[in-house]
């Protein structure tokens, strides 16, 4: 006799209504809980070297509940499907100020019997990803350590060495993987509140040979996050397809050459066009495909917060929704107004008045090939914290959660976790796509249990 594992996953499909459908397959892989936690600032991951492709910060992120290390220590860690190197503030990090009261334990490398710092002459050390702008190097004797060295557009920058521990994740056997162990950060536009970080560090998801996904040889993924401040699921490893919604997918991008400013190890996809409601956008095929230079590929990634667009595709969406909207919405009116440097399509309305128009915005779609990621309702708008207008302040300043990747020093399009809320998506790199489909991630539950097989 047996113990087979077997997960029984509820989920309510937007399509067939709110009453969860269950379906309980026979499930090798992990189950954890995803949330979506106010990130006033974790140091933005960074992407490549060149300056202008570094990652907009994000506000919200989206962790998971992980243990390193034997024994194991409970860390919070940041689903990053845009990075690579996984991270942990280590126990040395000296936070620039004070950490307040509800910041993460750091992870202790000294009180784990798993942890193993890498050598510098090992070849780990000799990686070069894109997440780094600058090589590991050694540290020298006697440590002898592999120091990596991340920095950040913000100015901020993270100093620590390459390590290896064991990871448990959900009901999952431990895998051991390497990680940034960072023992000091430092910020240049730190400040007594902004400092708060609500992880102990990072778990990058990308497809490069660091990647905790590539370490692990993990196959599939898939996650379905919720709207609000409820749990959503991550879902590592397994046969995901016996659990899955019904998903339409997207075969990922790949170059055969290395070019500038594309990220090959990114989750690339093919964008085909935008609509707004019934209106395709007249945007030329060429502005929605990587150029000569890479620019312009299109990206998924949890560790982005909004969607950014290349301004000859940005343009056109936020003329053709102020244009559809006008009857409904109005107008900020402030040019010089633009939220987080790349927000600038805004409104002023009460919060009444938005409850009331958002189910009559049309819907924002980006056309992919085989799939489509389609954004109405709420997630169109974003409400600015802090700004209001009018008369005794009776109305917030909204802004459509599309940005301009230009404004943002950014080349390449940027589908962000927020648009990412009640969709079901899959990582399926066994056979290069990515699946969506449209679920209720509030009601999406699972629970694993053994099955004794005869
Ligand atoms: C870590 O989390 C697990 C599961 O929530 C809990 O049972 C355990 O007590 C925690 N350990 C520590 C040291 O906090
Ligand atoms: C942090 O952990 C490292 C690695 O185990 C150890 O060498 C170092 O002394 C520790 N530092 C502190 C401040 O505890
Ligand atoms: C890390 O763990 C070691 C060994 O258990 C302990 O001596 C040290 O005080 C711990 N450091 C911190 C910062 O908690
Ligand atoms: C700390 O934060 C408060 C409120 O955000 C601000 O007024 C104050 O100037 C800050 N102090 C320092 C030293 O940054
Ligand atoms: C808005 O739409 C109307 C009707 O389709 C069109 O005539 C007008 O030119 C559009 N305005 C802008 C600014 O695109």
């Amino acid at each position: 006799m047996e113990m087979e594992p077997i997960l029984l996953l509820c989920l309510s499909l937007l399509a067939h209504g709110a009453e969860p459908a269950c379906r309980e397959a026979r499930f090798t892989g992990t189950v954890l809980p995803l949330m979506r936690v106010q990130q006033l600032v974790l140091p933005p991951t960074t992407h490549s070297p060149p300056p202008n492709r570094l990652r907009f910060r994000h506000d919200v992120s989206l962790t998971v509940p992980v243990a390193v290390g034997a024994p194991p220590q409970n860390v919070t860690m940041v689903l990053d499907t845009g990075s690579e190197l996984s991270w942990l503030r280590c126990n040395g990090s000296r936070v620039p100020s004070t950490p307040p009261p509800q910041a993460p334990a750091a992870f202790n490398g000294s009180a784990s019997s798993t942890y193993a710092a890498a050598h510098c002459s090992s070849p780990e050390c000799q990686w070069r990803g894109r997440d780094l702008p600058v090589p590991p190097f050694c540290a020298g004797p006697p440590s002898n350590s592999c120091r990596v060295s991340l920095s950040y557009a913000d100015a901020s920058s993270a100093d620590g060495i390459l390590a290896a521990d064991t990871f448990l994740l959900g009901g999952a056997p431990p895998v051991r993987a390497l990680f940034g162990c960072v023992t000091s950060y430092s910020s240049a536009t730190a400040t007594n509140s902004s400092d708060s970080e609500a992880a102990t560090g990072l778990l990058g998801m990308n497809r490069g040979s660091l990647s905790f996904v590539t370490q692990t040889a993990t196959l599939r993924f898939a996650y379905c996050i919720a709207p609000g401040d409820g749990p959503g699921l991550l879902v590592l490893g397994g046969d995901g397809a016996a659990l899955a919604p019904q998903l339409n997918y997207t075969p990922l991008i790949q170059i055969s050459r290395p070019l500038p400013y594309f990220d090959r190890v990114a989750y690339s996809v093919q964008l085909e066009g935008i609509r707004v409601g019934a209106a395709l956008l007249p945007i030329p095929k060429s502005v929605l495909a990587p150029d000569h230079t890479g620019a312009g590929q299109t990206m998924v990634d949890s560790g982005t917060q909004f969607t950014f667009l290349l301004a000859d595709a940005y343009a056109p969406l936020k003329g053709e929704f102020l244009n559809q909207t006008s009857a409904l919405l109005a107008p900020l009116g402030e040019s010089d107004f633009v939220f987080q440097g790349a927000f600038d399509a805004c409104f002023r309305a009460s919060e009444a008045r938005v409850a009331a128009a958002s189910q009559m915005l049309p819907e924002v779609g980006l056309v992919l090939r085989g799939a489509e990621v389609a954004v109405g309702g709420e997630k169109l708008l974003y409400r600015v914290p802090g700004e209001r207008r009018g008369e005794g302040g009776a109305e917030a300043v909204w802004c459509l959660t599309f940005g301009n990747s230009d404004m943002a020093g950014m080349s390449a399009y940027v589908i962000g976790h927020h648009h990412q809320q009640n969709v079901w998506v899959e990582y399926d790199l066994q056979n290069g796509r990515v699946g969506f489909a449209p679920a209720r991630c509030d009601l999406a539950t699972a629970t694993q249990r053994l099955r004794a097989r005869a």
